[in-house]
């Protein structure tokens, strides 16, 4: 186990009853504060996906903005935001995806990933893995290969390793 996921796992605030009780929030906030933990988060991305062939970081709103731009830049890799309805100005694709009460929708601008591309996936948290899976659907219409969705923690009672069935994942912190 690498040495500096420890310093990640206990950078990462843990904050009660957020955004509703009974909710432990995992919130990152704190790791961008620790410049060694925030750069070592950022590290251990690019050392896995550098030289993979990846043309593509696809990053969720609103965390996957965080954490996506500098490992797009790093590994040479364009950065593409899937984001919620309405923000994004050009042409989209939009996928649907259930939440916890409800149900959401991600967006992509049409052009932004060509057939073939090579992608990876970056958000902060996987849940119950619907966020991810609709980002995969967005990426797979187009005709990318998503190589592998990455976040900085899991919520592994939630399950959603399960539900991103044979697609990779990689994460560095259980929450
Ligand atoms: C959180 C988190 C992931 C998603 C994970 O974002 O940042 O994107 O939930 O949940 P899932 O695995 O159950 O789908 P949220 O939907 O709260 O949106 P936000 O980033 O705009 O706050
Ligand atoms: N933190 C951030 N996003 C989340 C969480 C959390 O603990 N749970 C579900 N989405």
């Amino acid at each position: 186990k690498d040495p500096r996921l420890a310093r990640i796992s206990s950078s990462i605030r843990v904050i009660p009853d957020f955004p509703k009780k009974g909710v432990l929030f995992q919130d990152i906030t704190t790791l961008l504060l620790d410049t060694e933990a925030f750069k070592d988060t950022i590290d251990l991305f690019v050392e896995r996906y550098k030289g993979k062939g990846i043309s593509v970081v696809a990053g969720i709103e609103a965390r996957g903005f965080i954490f996506g731009p500098p490992i797009a830049l790093a590994i040479g890799a364009k950065f593409v935001p899937l984001r919620k309805p309405n923000k994004l100005p050009g042409e989209v694709i939009s996928e649907e995806y259930s939440l916890e009460y409800g149900k959401d929708v991600m967006e992509m601008h049409v052009g932004a990933v060509q057939e073939g591309e090579r992608a990876l996936v970056i958000d902060d948290l996987i849940a119950t893995g619907g966020t991810l899976c609709a980002a995969i659907r967005l990426l797979e219409r187009v005709g990318a290969h998503v190589v592998e969705c990455a976040c900085v923690i899991e919520l592994p009672e939630l399950k959603g390793r399960e539900r991103l069935g044979d697609n990779p994942l990689f994460i560095l912190v259980s929450g």
